[in-house]
């Protein structure tokens, strides 16, 4: 079955088609609207609705002549329902739902946090269920227990910021523009490890909570009144990204032995992080676990991962929407343990 899977819940519009009978992905586009939001230092609402208006259109138009394949040979349409930005969401969900009906086929909504979830599964490495998925996003940082789909439990989560949010508010402490987690990360690179040392919120709490709040606070501190050379900014830059990448990583390993399980998933803007990945990776060895993640152009919001979400919920039974109603609505906030089984 052909899936048309449509993102559209914050500032990136992600269209993919994905077809299980031909290979899975076939084609998917992201377009950013990073540089309509850089001017205001954040994501502005009403913008991104519009934008998303704009795009979806020649977005589709774009995946159906790159594939060859035609709308009518759709056989389902999938869409971002929640959590996200309210008028973000509605463009998506009207645009899909409407897309649905004059074809005749059903709609799916999907919550995009089991979009990202389920991304590292569209990796050429693949992890099997049962696994323990960190998801650290701009607006998210939990670590979930996964057993199959829509079968996660939430083991723990920020009490405040989230990872991405505190790599892009540093970001801005520093002067390097929005969102800025990919130049933070950059920037770390050349600063100079342990020249500065910043605290590792909860990182002894003993359960699976985190807090990113303070360490953009202490970061505020050592920057204030502070020499800005550049190779200030590179040690500074480097000391937040180790405390973060601490954090996540400790608490990672502190869920597979609380799990028991042996794979660790990451998935979310901040999965893709260098020194995270370096991280993880070498205490997964030292720890005897696994570690899986989504291609780099599959960490931050895409459409893939909306259609793929899709057609692993439809090959499991998921009830999809039914053709004939009209009627719709999304979730701004939408817990994803909240998801009934199928
Ligand atoms: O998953 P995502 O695209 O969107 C949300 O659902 O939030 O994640 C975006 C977040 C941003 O905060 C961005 O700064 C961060 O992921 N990010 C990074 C990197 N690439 C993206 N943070 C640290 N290092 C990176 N390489
Ligand atoms: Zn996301």
């Amino acid at each position: 079955m052909l899936i048309l899977g449509i993102e559209t819940s914050c500032d990136e519009t992600g269209v993919a088609l994905y077809d299980p009978a031909a290979g899975g992905l076939l084609a998917h586009t992201v377009h950013s609207q990073v540089a309509m939001h850089e001017a205001y230092g954040g994501v502005v609402p009403e913008l991104a609705s519009r934008d998303h208006v704009r795009r979806l259109i020649p977005l589709c138009r774009g995946l159906f002549r790159d594939t060859g394949r035609s709308p009518d040979e759709l056989g389902a349409v999938a869409y971002t329902e929640g959590p996200g930005l309210i008028g973000a969401l509605l463009v998506g969900a009207a645009f899909a739902r409407g897309v649905a009906f004059a074809l005749g086929v059903p709609a799916i909504g999907i919550h995009h946090l089991e979009g990202h979830l389920l991304s590292p599964l569209l990796a050429k490495r693949a992890p099997q269920f049962p696994f323990v998925a960190l998801l650290v996003s701009g607006g998210h940082t939990q670590l979930m227990r996964v057993d199959g789909v829509a079968r996660y439990a939430l083991l723990g989560e920020t009490q405040d910021d989230a990872a991405g949010e505190a790599f892009d508010k540093t970001a801005k402490l520093l002067g390097l523009g929005y969102p800025g987690g990919p130049a933070l990360s950059q920037l770390a690179e050349s600063g100079i490890p342990g020249r500065y040392r910043l605290p590792r919120p909860m990182i002894a709490s003993g359960d699976l909570e985190f807090s990113f709040s303070g360490l953009k606070t202490a970061v505020l501190h050592l920057v204030r009144g502070a020499d800005p050379s550049a190779q200030f900014q590179a040690d500074v830059a480097r000391a937040f990204q180790d405390a973060i990448a601490d954090v996540l990583a400790t608490k990672c390993t502190q869920a597979m032995d609380q799990t028991g399980l042996t794979r660790l998933v990451v998935a979310g803007g901040v999965g893709a992080n260098r020194q995270l990945r370096a991280l993880l990776d070498a205490q997964a060895s030292r720890h005897g676990y696994d570690v899986f993640y989504a291609e780099p152009e599959l960490c931050t919001d895409n459409g893939a991962m909306i259609a793929f979400a899709a057609a692993l919920r439809l090959r499991a039974g998921a009830r999809t929407v039914s053709r004939d109603a009209h009627g719709f609505s999304v979730r701004p906030r939408w817990a994803l343990a909240s998801l009934e089984a199928i």
